[in-house]
């Protein structure tokens, strides 16, 4: 497995997203001991960079995660996020904060949960109108001073953000949705990580299971499952999406890979800094999926990959916390 440079942290360029071990998508927190087996099967194939958050679940994800790593920590860099819940007040509510009393609060229970003594990677999952960005970083800056944590991230934050917080201190990475149907950040955020030398994590580097090409219905998703809500998978806007879909897949087949390759491996053709965090909780899906390392698509797939067909709906309902 090839590797890259987080803004000095050195990670496998494909990692695993543990979300969905837990959390939001259907069979979430069914089966924990494949989930388990998916995590040591990454780390054997020498994916090092693993993704949690507080809120997955909540709490129960980096539960799972940190049961998982219990004699295999120092195999990997742990990554996990803080700020869309709020600890600063009598018990939790739903946040955002990222106020230093909150992140103070919420790097405890996270290095608990996870059985560690220091998290290798610390996002502010989603920026925090009523906190500037520099009393954030301020207070992330003295866990890393304390050895509590050792790089910063940032989540969907907007440029003007991302700008003032790597001033107060080093953002090692940014992780923000990109994909094929996700080419949002190619606008600006993108192009500023780089300027900056701040690495760039794209989540949902699958368009949440949709550009594999293995979701054909609204039936095959759960009722509670987020991405039911979700316009992109909405009723008005699912059989439209399918195209791109099947166009992904007929390039795959060009290339001889499959559709969640051919993804990653556009991803990644996208620049040295870049690393996708896809997410399974199942061993076949993650060999799959790490196996795109490996995959080189020609300039003609590249092309015709770009080109696809956009998408109808926002790829959130509240698109009102991101780009902040
Ligand atoms: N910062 C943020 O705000 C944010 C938001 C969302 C996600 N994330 C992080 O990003 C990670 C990845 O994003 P994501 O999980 O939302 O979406 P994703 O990686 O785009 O897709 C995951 C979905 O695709 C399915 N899948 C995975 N590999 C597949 C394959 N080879 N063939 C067919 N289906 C496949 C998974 O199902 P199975 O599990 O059943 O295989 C799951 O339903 C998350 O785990 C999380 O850590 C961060």
């Amino acid at each position: 497995m090839r590797h890259v440079s987080l803004g000095g942290l050195d990670v496998s360029r494909i990692g695993l997203g543990c979300m969905g071990m837990s959390a939001f998508y259907t069979g979430a927190g069914t089966d924990e001991a494949e989930a388990v087996r998916t995590i040591h099967r990454a780390i054997d194939l020498g994916v090092t960079l693993l993704d949690t958050a507080e809120v997955y679940g909540p709490y129960t994800n980096e539960e799972l995660v940190g049961r998982a790593l219990a004699d295999r920590r120092d195999e990997v860099v742990l990554a996990t996020k803080f700020g869309i819940l709020s600890h600063s007040g009598p018990g939790a509510r739903r946040g955002p904060d990222s106020s230093p009393r909150n992140i103070r609060a919420a790097v405890e229970g996270s290095l608990r949960r996870l059985g560690t003594d220091r998290i290798d990677l610390y996002y502010q999952h989603r920026v925090d109108p009523d906190t500037p960005i520099e009393e954030t970083m301020g207070a992330l800056a003295e866990l890393v001073a304390d050895g509590k944590i050792r790089y910063v991230g940032l989540s969907e934050a907007g440029p003007g953000t991302i700008r003032r917080a790597h001033a107060a201190h080093p953002v090692a990475a940014l992780q923000t949705e990109y994909s094929l149907w996700t080419r949002d950040p190619e606008t600006d955020v993108l192009p500023l990580t780089r300027e900056l030398g701040i690495g760039f994590v794209p989540y949902s580097p699958l368009g949440r299971g949709f550009l594999t090409g293995r979701i054909r219905s609204r039936d095959q998703l759960d009722d509670t499952d987020f991405r039911k809500d979700n316009p992109r998978f909405s009723e008005a806007n699912f059989e439209q999406n399918l195209r791109i879909a099947d166009e992904v897949e007929a390039i795959a087949r060009d290339a001889g890979a499959t559709p969640a390759q051919t993804a990653l491996a556009w991803l990644l053709a996208q620049g040295d800094t870049i690393a996708p965090i896809p997410g399974t909780k199942r061993v076949s899906r993650l060999e799959e999926n790490v196996a795109a390392d490996t995959l080189t698509l020609t300039p003609e797939q590249l092309t015709r990959l770009a080109a696809l067909s956009a998408p109808s709906g926002d790829r959130y309902t509240d698109m009102s916390p991101l780009n902040r």
